[in-house]
């Protein structure tokens, strides 16, 4: 039977982009690449259609779960995303943009194989609409969703939450941002002349292991799945050590740690030193005012909105994203009996700018592969190209948010291993039909979320409520630091957090108040590790509110 010529051309298309792809892996053929690999990479920026483009929905919009065909861009290799198409335009998991009071309304179609559903992570909603494991719907199902948007403007994302595939459906490929506007953050990015897709830029980093012909590779090995699936290559909007043009002004980033497992320690450098930057809004929106910092810790699920001041450079020069070293602290070996207990020296994160390692200084290797956690690596070359003129600076108040509210029920949250077994909360492991943890509506709980000392570090998300981060006790050198506050907090702390990363011994006080949102009837909400293999491996609890 012949083919048809469209279908052809659409599989020669695929075929050269897989080449193209194919040849990315080879050094020797990236042109004039800098001593760090950077060649002529274009970092993708949200456009208006296609893979992350910006997608301000009207009416209902359907998502399709599906796999997407040369969609990578790294490599032209096929991924799984969620499609739409919105006024004439197709999209790949597009960067929902909505406005504070709108209505939402989404249809997930499911062209998988298998079972999934979307949370949307961060955004406020009653738990039928947040995406609980109960509801995911099988191949050919559809979900149906309708809520309005009351959160603060912010850096939200959406991503699956089909209890047990999780972690592989998000590291295929799905999962993108879901950004809220209001008048304040409007007012904020005109003041500054930022706009979205321009100088206002989502960042979303993902770590992945590849095949030699570039296609993504999830097989986690049982040590994979006790301490998280860590990729060899770490990609920025899909995309490896890219490059963006940039002004000598000011940009806006938000970064969005869509990884399944890797914590970043993230800075800007300039010829070997580390540049201040403002970070000005957090999992939750804005801080109550700009922390000027010159590093920060990304756990998986977490986001940092921060400004980045070019002005005083010139063309030609180069500022780059970078994970600087730290310890990853994988303690968890003496207990697991396993063979890669983390005795890794501490490196100095002193205040001011320090002089940084060269590059792809290792000295952390583990076992998983050959970009160990705490790494010095680069993710993202800034190369300015044009003076423009620019006098407008970041406002040192935003706008404001009350005080966390005093706690009465205390709850102790412990993560440890079991013994020779997964990572549990309180000595449990998640069970679909159970709910060990109770609150009362309208209530505040303060919760004291501790890590063992054999442990490693856990991001801990909350679906439905927000955190106020209340104090950091017994953290480790490299975290106390950063401590801004006698409390211990760090500055990403200082507003509302959804993802808290509690690190080996150190014990996290959290308020939450369950009575904002003040969502209607029995609620069923999740507690549970952002490291998505921990998640699926069950380090999850149902919190039930009534
Ligand atoms: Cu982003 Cu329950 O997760
Ligand atoms: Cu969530
Ligand atoms: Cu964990």
């Amino acid at each position: 039977m012949p083919q048809s010529r469209r279908q052809f051309l659409s599989l020669t298309a695929k075929a050269a982009m897989l080449a193209a792809g194919a040849s990315l892996g080879l050094p020797a053929l990236l042109p004039a690449a800098t001593p760090e690999g950077f060649g002529s990479t274009a970092l993708p920026v949200p456009g208006t259609s296609g893979l992350f483009g910006l997608l301000a929905p009207e009416g209902r919009l359907t998502l399709t779960a599906t796999e997407a065909p040369g969609a990578l861009p790294a490599t032209g290799a096929s991924m799984l995303a969620y499609s739409a198409s919105h006024k004439g335009a197709d999209y790949l998991n597009p960067i929902l943009v909505l406005r504070k009071g709108q209505h939402f309304e989404a249809t997930l179609a499911n062209g998988l194989s298998e079972p999934t559903i979307i949370h949307w992570h961060g955004v406020d909603g009653p738990w039928k609409q947040a995406g609980h494991p109960s509801y995911a719907i099988g191949p050919g199902g559809s979900y149906e969703y309708a809520f309005p948007i009351t959160n603060r403007a912010g850096t939200y994302w959406y991503h699956p939450h089909p209890h047990g595939l999780t972690a592989k459906q998000a590291y295929m490929g799905l999962a993108s941002f879901f950004i809220v506007r209001d008048e304040e953050e409007e007012a904020f990015s005109k003041e500054l002349d930022l706009r979205l897709g321009e100088t206002d830029i989502p960042l979303v980093i993902q770590d992945k292991r590849l095949t030699h012909d570039g296609r993504l590779d999830y097989s986690p090995s049982k040590d994979d799945l006790l301490m998280g699936y860590l990729g060899d290559t770490v990609l920025t909007n899909g995309q490896r050590r890219p490059t963006l043009k940039a002004a000598t002004r000011l940009y806006r980033f938000r970064l969005l740690n869509g990884s399944n497992a890797r914590i970043y320690n993230l800075s800007f450098v300039q010829a070997g030193m580390r540049l201040p930057f403002f970070l000005v809004g957090n999992d939750g929106g804005f801080l109550p005012a700009a922390q000027q910092i010159n590093g920060l810790f990304l756990a998986p699920g977490e986001r940092a909105d921060v400004l980045l001041d070019l002005r005083t450079l010139s063309p030609g020069q180069e500022v780059f994203l970078r994970n600087m070293p730290f310890d990853p602290m994988h303690n968890e070996g003496d207990m697991a009996g396993m063979s890669h207990v983390g005795q890794h020296a501490t490196p100095q994160h002193g205040g001011g700018h320090g002089a940084v390692p060269a590059a792809g200084a290792g000295g952390h290797g583990e076992s998983h592969g050959a970009l160990g956690e705490g790494d010095a690596y680069p993710l993202l070359r800034l190369l300015v190209d044009r003076k423009v003129p620019y006098d407008r600076m970041p406002p040192k108040n935003l706008p404001s948010i009350p005080q966390p509210a005093a706690g009465r029920a205390e709850r102790p949250m412990t993560l440890a291993l079991k013994h020779m077994g997964g990572w549990t909360i309180n000595g449990l492991a998640f069970d679909m039909n159970s709910a060990p943890i109770v609150a009362q509506k309208r209530g505040v709980e303060v919760w004291r979320i501790s890590n063992a000392k054999a442990s490693m570090p856990h991001p801990m998300h909350l679906h439905g409520y927000f955190y106020r981060v209340l104090e950091r006790r017994g953290s480790p050198a490299q975290v106390k630091s950063r401590a801004v506050d006698a409390q211990g907090r760090l500055a990403s702390d200082l507003g509302y957090k959804d993802t808290v990363l509690v690190w080996p011994d150190e014990t996290v006080s959290v308020a939450i108040d369950f009575g904002y949102p003040n969502y209607p009837g029995e609620q069923l909400f999740l507690f549970h590790c952002h490291n998505l293999e921990h998640e699926d491996q069950g380090m999850m609890l149902n919190v039930k509110v009534i």
